[in-house]
């Protein structure tokens, strides 16, 4: 007896990175969030908001929101959909455009969340492997012909980029949905902003959680011509994005300054921090956003009888870090490790150094 559909009896579900409790003495470094405070004119918007704001129910569109984001990117305000986090979005568009035979496509390893959704539509399903150096399979990915495709640009969790000239060729080739997620595009040298203006199919997705420090506010965005947004807004909860993320949401758009700031001071410590590992022994791949990628095999097969990474993961646990392990085909002998502040950054490399002496 069972009172669920087969598929979601069948789903393993997404398993998110650990969230310990705020006063736990952990350092942080497991689900790629920003080390910094959030900007000051943001909390002091949050500070202010009156009852009268909470007793209405939210702008189903988050209109402040929406011109505070026009306004940065240079686009126009119907031209950008909010949604309660990224993962709304990714949401929105997986309900919306697939079914069982109308499939979802992606380059694999990446944000595993993509499996989950198209798991619980019932929809189609095919990964098409990255090259071992993360080159796009752009051909493979192009003949699959999916209703959807998903390419996080920086990846997860590799932190590398596919030029955009390679996600052109994606959005010409393709005849469904081009979706090109941007979640860590602001510690990244290029985006790929500009194809929306010739690609109907494409759509960017950005966040407020990476670059803006403000993942538990829950505010992403989608950007995209706004015949392709008319689909996703019929499906969308009518209330998706709260009150209060959309006014915190809107004075963050408004300071870049804070968030650049910050952003520099992550990508100059992930130049140290990359350095730091090599000598270590570890492997890096480039990374454009706010982790590395490690891999371990070197150390692995010269110091240890494991081939797999989940030991280090557990050792630097139990001393107090966190960092993120998947037991998935390509990322068993690697962790993801989040940039964090010079101080974490410095008691990371300290306590790798032990755990390998
Ligand atoms: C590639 C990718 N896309 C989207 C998200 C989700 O972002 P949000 O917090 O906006 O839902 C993440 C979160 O880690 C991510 O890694």
């Amino acid at each position: 007896m069972t009172y669920f559909r087969p598929n979601i009896d069948a789903l393993a579900g997404y398993v998110p990175g650990e969230q310990p409790s705020p006063d736990a003495k952990v350092i942080k470094l497991n689900t790629n969030e920003n080390p910094y405070p959030p900007s000051p004119q943001a909390l002091q918007v949050l500070k202010e908001l009156e009852g009268e704001l909470l007793r209405r129910y939210p702008d189903p569109m988050a209109g402040a929101f929406r011109q505070a984001a026009s306004q940065v990117l240079g686009v126009p305000a119907d031209w950008i959909l909010v949604g309660n986090g990224s993962d709304d979005l990714l949401t929105m568009i997986i309900r919306a455009c697939t079914e069982p035979g109308r499939g979802v496509v992606y380059p694999m390893p990446t944000y595993v969340l993509y499996r989950t959704l198209a798991q619980i539509q019932d929809a189609d399903i095919l990964e098409v492997p990255y090259q071992e150096d993360y080159t796009l399979p752009v051909e493979e990915l192009i003949a699959a012909q999916g209703a959807v495709t998903f390419i996080a640009s920086p990846n997860s969790p590799s932190g590398t980029v596919v030029p955009v000239e390679l996600l052109e060729k994606l959005a010409t080739g393709l005849s469904g949905v081009l979706v090109i997620d941007e979640a860590y595009t602001d510690f990244a040298e290029e985006n790929a902003l500009e194809l929306i203006k010739n690609h109907d199919n494409v759509i960017i997705l950005r966040t407020l959680s990476k670059g803006y420090s403000l993942a538990g506010l829950r505010l992403g965005f989608g950007i995209a011509n706004p015949a392709l947004l008319a689909g996703l807004i019929k499906v969308k909860d009518s209330y998706n994005v709260d009150a209060i993320a959309i006014a915190v949401g809107a004075a963050a758009m408004g300071d870049q300054d804070h968030k650049n700031t910050n952003v520099q001071k992550i990508k100059d410590s992930r130049v140290q921090v990359a350095i730091e590992l090599e000598e270590l022994g570890f492997k890096l791949y480039p990374s454009q956003s706010n982790f590395l990628l490690v891999g371990l095999s070197k150390i692995l097969a010269e110091k240890f009888t494991s081939d797999s990474a989940e030991f280090l993961y557990k050792m630097l646990k139990q001393r107090g870090i966190l960092v993120r392990y998947f037991q998935q085909p390509r990322l068993e002998d690697k962790l993801r490790i989040t940039i964090g502040t010079s101080e974490q950054n410095a008691a990371l490399i300290k306590t790798l150094r032990n755990c390998l002496q």
